[in-house]
């Protein structure tokens, strides 16, 4: 009997928990973020409060009390995008999730809990992350250059380099044009190359998704678009032979005519 009693014991003293199964979470664009929480369940659930708050400012991100979803105090940040599993509250369950996640959803989340075996609390940290869409490649042509331009859209910031043939980095240009209302960076990378051959690739990390792209770039401009102009000025240089061929025995048959004819007077004339 003695051997038991620190496992009795154990059992009756243990504390009311809340547990969060992720810490830090990553919320990824598309896709609704289910924050875990999970604390020592009470079937009753009448004495049950659960609050879902932002660390930083603690707004109201959802709450449940009195046997129902109580959202006049919530934050309008999170309106119709949050959601409990309220059939899972009397196992214990108290995992939030959120819809529609953008880049002001990152940040802390305190999951709040207590009922009538106690109170606790515990802490998700939200990343938001967006991986970057295949990138669209445009090619300007001028006299002088020849530019090489992508874009794409993702979230957070991605490391961007070009690299030349033997591997170095290359001087690019690199607009960012600010968030845009879907929560994603609108990226444009450019590089201007000089010379006639470009063989360069492109590649973009995104640190947060483990994202690698690589989209290489091979152009080659061969003389072919120089004697593919030949065999043109060859058959403009023909016809104008012949067209002056023509002219020449049209002259001489003219010529002929007229001397013809005006023998012809002349011994009318006679
Ligand atoms: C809570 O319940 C939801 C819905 O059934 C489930 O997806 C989630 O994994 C559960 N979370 C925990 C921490 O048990
Ligand atoms: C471009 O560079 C890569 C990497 O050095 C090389 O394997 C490939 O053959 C090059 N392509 C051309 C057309 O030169
Ligand atoms: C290119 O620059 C990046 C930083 O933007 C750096 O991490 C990388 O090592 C550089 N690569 C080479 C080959 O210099």
């Amino acid at each position: 009997m003695l051997w038991l009693f620190p496992f009795v014991l154990a059992d009756l003293v243990a504390p009311f928990e809340v547990i969060v199964p992720d810490k830090q979470l990553k919320a990824i664009h598309g896709n609704p973020a289910i924050l875990g929480c999970r604390f020592t369940p009470d079937p009753d659930i009448s004495h049950l409060v659960v609050t879902w708050q932002r660390q930083e400012d603690v707004q109201v991100v959802h709450s449940f009390y009195y046997q129902m979803d109580q959202l006049d105090h919530q934050s309008p940040q999170y309106r119709s995008r949050t959601f409990l599993y309220n059939s899972e509250l009397a196992k214990g369950n108290a995992s939030l999730q959120i819809t529609e996640v953008n880049p002001k959803d990152t940040g802390g989340y305190m999951c709040i809990v207590t009922n009538s075996q106690g109170s606790a609390r515990a802490l998700v940290e939200l990343t938001y992350g967006a991986l970057y869409s295949e990138p669209r490649l445009s090619i300007h042509i001028n006299s002088s250059a020849i530019i090489l331009k992508f874009e794409t859209e993702g979230f957070p910031k991605p490391e961007l380099n070009w690299l030349s043939k033997q591997g170095e980095n290359l001087t690019h240009q690199l607009e960012v044009i600010d968030l845009t209302d879907d929560g994603l960076y609108f990226i444009k990378s450019s590089y201007v190359a000089q010379r006639q051959m470009v063989n360069v690739t492109f590649t973009l990390k995104n640190h947060l998704l483990n994202q690698n792209l690589e989209r290489p770039v091979i152009l080659i401009y061969d003389e072919v678009t120089a004697t593919n102009q030949a065999p043109v000025a060859v058959i403009i240089l023909a016809m104008l032979c012949i067209v002056l061929f023509i002219c020449i025995i049209i002259l001489t048959l003219w010529r002929r005519k007229m001397q013809s004819s005006s023998t012809a007077t002349n011994y009318g004339v006679m």
